[in-house]
């Protein structure tokens, strides 16, 4: 996961503050990377981001499979006085190949950019995948929404190099269609997909920002995920609840092949 992956899609299931027990978390790894490593087209890559604890007794399960294992958040620094949270090199030790930041629930807690921004530089600095989370909360007939966007792109990547850039991964998250059944038309989510990748151009080159991966996240589900691959100009999508059903996860994973 050293160096970018343009040209494959990628699919992250998040599973949140779910299954509430190990035994039921690791009955659903082997479910869902059984079925998500069989629907999967060879390009197309799959994560799983699940509770911190159940980290290292998941790898297990994990090892030796191509299904990345990752975090739902990473604290900046290393070791120190910073109750509640874990650190990067924690997470390192425990096979951790990504880690989302700055989930919209976590920025509802009081979460800014700039925190985000922080968890990002150390994030990268462990070798650690940043799945970022930008969106907006809700959309305005003025276009402000894009505004929401591209700040919360400036802040990511300000002191991040291209070279490094490229290893990130964007999830476009709209906040109101997260859990709600609701999402934007697909013609919505490629005209977003294109702003991200202006305003990355600006900030970097064409080159550059066409390998910075973009995902959607928000209502994804194994009816919607076809036609938002094949019209929303996307590189795969952030899943949460269907991701907890390893039928719909699949059919998800299936969906995200690149024709
Ligand atoms: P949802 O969540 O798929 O349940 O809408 C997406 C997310 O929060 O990443």
């Amino acid at each position: 996961m050293a160096t970018h992956k343009k040209n494959e899609t990628l699919v992250i299931g998040n599973w949140k503050m779910n299954p509430g027990s190990l035994a039921t978390a690791k009955t659903l790894m082997k479910e869902v990377s059984a079925r998500a490593l069989r629907a999967r087209a060879p390009k197309t890559e799959v994560g799983i981001a699940v509770p911190t604890l159940y980290l290292s007794e998941l790898a297990k399960i994990t090892k030796g499979k191509q299904v990345l294992l990752g975090a739902q958040n990473a604290a900046a620094g290393g070791v120190g006085a910073q109750t509640g949270e874990v650190s990067v090199g924690m997470l390192k030790e425990f096979h951790t190949a990504f880690a989302i930041i700055g989930h919209s629930e976590r920025r509802a807690r009081g979460e800014t950019d700039a925190q985000v921004a922080e968890r990002v530089h150390g994030v990268l600095a462990a070798n650690i995948i940043p799945v970022v989370c930008i969106g907006e909360t809700a959309r305005d007939g003025d276009g402000h929404f894009y505004t929401t966007v591209s700040e919360q792109i400036n802040a990511i990547f300000e002191g991040v190099s291209a070279r490094k850039a490229t290893q990130m991964v964007v999830a476009y998250e709209p906040v109101w269609a997260i859990g709600t059944g609701v999402t934007p038309t697909v013609y919505d989510i490629s005209e977003m997909r294109l702003f991200i990748q202006k305003t990355l151009e600006k900030r970097y080159d064409a080159g550059t920002a066409r390998k910075i991966r973009v995902l959607y996240g928000g209502s994804v589900t194994d009816e919607n995920a076809g036609e938002m691959m094949r019209e929303g100009m996307i590189d795969g999508f952030l899943v949460g609840g269907a991701s907890l059903d390893a039928t719909r996860f699949a059919a998800i994973v299936r969906a995200a092949a690149r024709d």
